[in-house]
């Protein structure tokens, strides 16, 4: 089964955002690569037909990433609809009567997560899950007791196998390239460890806000939109062993062999805070609490890891938008250390450009023994037809490759690790629009201070809106 073309694609909350952002873009890039040649169905409740539908689809890609008149021409042909309520059998019977023939069709629930377990059930009763698989959008859960409820909803119908947790950020180029620039390369290894790194910082930084999205972001907060998932996939990635092999177990072995080396956060590792103005966005609570930035300190007790601080921050609202590795080494006894010395460091940007740095210090050029921090800057230049993360994801799930997807205990390590520090309940600290979060943000700092990226150091700071 696991590796048997998915020969169908339904997709419920076909009119939504996510949809009409990622989705469309993502499965014409699929056509137009010869990725994509099944019926692809969308599912959802708006009283719409299939004319409306194709409206849609044609709006999405001529205000996300460009109509491509041929790509399009075949990928309409490829497109069915199906309206209906997701209580209603109906709706089921259609999407049954849509799949025809297809043995193997892929499921995937662009929905909010408290209508997995109705839709699954629907599909069960009108027989089509048998050879499916499912593909489900995070979070997972909002904290471990609901993520193992939705596990036991899903693995009623579907085996492991079978479930594809999209995180988007698995897709992307440069997380994906992190893995294959500490294992392809032999210079890294050598100081990749406690003895020669002394500190991490992961920093996601956005500078909008929450973009219409206050129902969701509200009773979300930063910590589980994006720190518990995608900034942990980046973790895991800086600190994973070297899998025995590259298909999609070993290496998902080892990044849940990580998260177990991560004790639970208590409520010293966690900084919160919220940007002024926060709560006159639509669908947001007048009193509410939710976290717009969160900051964590962890520490991985393992062999290679143990006594090195990670720090982790995301938020909204912040200077610039920005995804940045900081990777902070110690400082080299040497004599010609001096008062201006500062450690040595590894960068990986992430986004909105991609590049690797190593930052080292050479003898001033004006002043004799002086030392002059430098940076040695690899970047990577977008190229045109590169694969954007949805369409990887999407084409992975629906070929069976399960190695960018989240795997059950990876997504409940995650959570028993965020999930006492939530609880907690921590304070949420105020912090102007604009600026690098709270000022209280000095109570989590690592050795050095944090490390903010800047407009000087990118190749080009295009800011970039929310696309999910
Ligand atoms: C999504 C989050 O998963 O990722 C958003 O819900 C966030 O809040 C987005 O803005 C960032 O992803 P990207 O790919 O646009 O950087």
């Amino acid at each position: 089964m696991s590796e048997v073309k998915s020969d169908a694609l339904v997709f419920f909350g076909a009119t939504g955002d996510l949809a009409y952002k990622k989705i469309f873009p993502a499965l014409q890039a699929m056509v137009k690569r010869g990725h994509l040649d099944v019926p692809v169905i969308g599912v959802a409740k708006s009283g719409w037909n299939l004319d409306q539908f194709r409206d849609r689809a044609r709006d999405s890609l001529e205000k996300h990433g460009g109509l491509d008149t041929s790509a399009f021409r075949k990928l309409v042909a490829l497109l069915r609809y199906v309206d209906g309520d997701y209580a209603d059998p109906a709706t089921f019977l259609a999407v049954r009567r849509e799949l025809a023939n297809a043995e193997h069709p892929a499921f995937y629930l662009a929905i909010p997560p408290a209508l997995f377990g109705l839709v699954v059930e629907q599909l069960v009763k009108a027989e089509c899950t048998k050879g499916a698989r499912v593909i489900i959008e995070k979070p997972f859960g909002r904290d471990l007791q609901s993520a193992r409820a939705l596990n036991a909803i899903l693995l009623k119908t579907f085996d492991e196998a079978r479930i594809f947790r999209i995180d988007h950020y698995l897709g992307k180029g440069p997380v994906r390239s992190m893995l294959h620039f500490r294992f392809a390369n032999a210079f890294l290894e050598p100081f990749w460890n406690r003895n020669h790194i002394e500190s991490v910082q992961i920093t996601m930084a956005e500078d909008f806000g929450v973009q219409g999205r206050g129902a969701f972001y509200d009773g979300t907060g930063t910590t589980r939109d994006v720190v518990q998932n995608h900034l942990f996939q980046v973790l895991t990635n800086l600190t994973m062993e070297p899998p025995v092999r590259t298909d999609s177990e070993s290496v998902r072995d080892e990044k849940v062999k990580v998260l177990k080396a991560i004790a639970a956060l208590d409520e010293n590792c966690i900084l919160r805070g919220q940007f002024r103005g926060y709560r006159n966005e639509p669908g947001v609570a007048a009193k509410s609490t939710a976290e717009t930035f969160s900051a964590l300190r962890l520490s991985i007790d393992s062999w290679r890891w143990q006594g090195v601080p990670f720090y982790i921050r995301a938020g909204k609202c912040l200077p610039v938008t920005c995804t940045e590795v900081f990777v902070r080494l110690r400082q080299p006894p040497s004599v010609y250390t001096a008062a201006n010395q500062v450690p040595n460091h590894v960068r990986f940007r992430i986004s909105p450009d991609v590049s690797i740095a190593i930052g080292m210090m050479v003898l001033s050029p004006e002043q004799d023994l002086v030392g002059l921090p430098v940076e040695l800057v690899a970047s990577q230049l977008p190229r045109a037809g590169e694969m954007d993360a949805y369409e990887r994801v999407l084409g992975d799930a629906m070929v069976g490759d399960a190695t960018l997807f989240a795997r059950e205990d990876y997504v409940e390590e995650a959570w028993r690790i965020v999930d006492p520090g939530l609880a907690a309940n921590p304070p949420v600290y105020e912090y102007d629009a604009g600026t690098w979060g709270p000022p209280e943000i000095h109570h989590l700092s690592p050795p050095g201070g944090w490390h903010n990226p800047t407009v000087a150091d990118m190749v080009s700071n295009r800011s970039k809106p929310r696309e999910n």
